[in-house]
């Protein structure tokens, strides 16, 4: 059985919480809160039978296989390393962290501590874009491909009443790229690899943080567009067109029902009933890789790709 302590105790943690009693072999054990009383609520809550209000001695602690990190983006590679150095095995919430830099330098301290280091991309874990990659297969020469994820958040609206939160804070690594924009660009990645430029423009918010962004990204042969906000919304679904057909899906993050269309007449769909994050899929490869059944070569390898890709939107946007 794999002993996890949680970091964080919002919305997230609890998803991630009630994934992890749906995967065999793993279980939250102990509950990590800068909050005593916060703790001791989120464990009786999500039925965890430890609280620690102590990072360094939950950290050390024997009866701590691994961790999961949910705390603000910028708070990811310092906690995510601490735990790595103490020899735990760690499953961090997305963006792992803040540049491809500091994935380089946290992956090579995983390798050296012999223990897995995951990003938790849940899309990424989604058997669904298993689907939409063979699907694609049916298109002909794919040309280009419109990926996005428009949110209009409530928390920005407690910034337009001037409450800034760490979604929204730059010094939490807030934004729309980092929040939404990931799963376009992971997306990205799974389906087409790694661009060979990118071009970029974003839209700030009175933080400074992007609030939505648009990036171009330009393969041999074929363009990929991403679109991401936090401060519109819409409902329009993604689309990838081939030179004989065109496929759409509903969502970047959680995809529910793909649709094809070809030149020859034919068509096809799928639908899958889901739950609202779909994090059993993530859970299930953490397990495995702490397990030993796989190498998380490739899982890092991804993320390092986004991560690249998310640096150049930042220099792009910013130039
Ligand atoms: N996969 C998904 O679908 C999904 C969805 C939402 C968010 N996320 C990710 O989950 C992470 C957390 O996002 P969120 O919006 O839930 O963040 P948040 O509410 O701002 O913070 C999450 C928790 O982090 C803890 N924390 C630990 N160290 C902290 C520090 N130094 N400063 C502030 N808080 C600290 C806090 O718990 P205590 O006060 O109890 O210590 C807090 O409840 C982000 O990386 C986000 O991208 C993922």
């Amino acid at each position: 059985m794999i002993r996890l302590a949680t970091i964080g105790t919002s919305m997230i943690t609890g998803e991630f919480a009630a994934a992890v009693k749906q995967v065999d072999g793993i279980e939250v054990t102990v509950v990590h809160s800068r909050d005593a009383a916060k703790g001791e609520a989120f464990a009786a809550k999500i039925g965890a039978p430890a609280v620690s209000t102590d990072m360094a001695a939950m950290l050390g602690s024997s009866e701590v296989d691994a961790v999961y990190v949910a705390s603000p983006n910028s708070v990811h590679a310092s906690q995510a390393r601490d735990a790595l150095r103490a020899g735990k095995h760690v499953i961090v919430e997305k963006p792992a962290v803040q540049s491809a830099a500091e994935w380089i330098e946290l992956t090579a301290l995983a390798k050296a501590q012999g223990v897995v280091l995951m990003e938790a991309m849940r899309s990424s874990y989604d058997p669904s874009f298993e689907t939409i990659r063979e699907l694609m297969g049916t298109l002909g020469p794919i040309r280009g491909a419109t990926l996005r994820l428009q949110q209009r958040s409530s928390r920005y609206d407690d910034l337009l009443e001037g409450r800034v939160t760490p979604v929204f804070d730059p010094a939490f690594g807030g934004g729309a790229l980092s929040d939404l924009g990931i799963y376009c660009v992971h997306a990205m990645i799974q389906l087409f690899g790694e661009p060979t430029r990118v071009l970029a423009a974003s839209v700030p918010v009175s933080t400074g943080a992007d609030g939505s962004g648009d990036a171009l990204c330009v393969f041999d042969g074929m363009v990929v567009e991403l679109s991401y906000s936090k401060i519109t919304g819409s409902p329009l679904p993604n689309e990838i067109r081939g030179e004989q057909g065109r496929l759409t899906f509903d969502s970047i993050n959680n995809p529910a029902i793909v649709q094809v269309e070809r030149r020859d007449g034919t068509s096809d769909e799928r639908r899958w009933d889901k739950t609202e994050f779909n994090l059993e899929h993530e859970v299930a490869r953490f397990r495995d890789l702490v397990n030993g059944l796989d190498s998380d070569a490739s899982d890092q390898a991804a993320s390092l790709s986004a991560l690249r890709v998310m640096d150049a939107i930042r220099a792009a946007a910013t130039a």
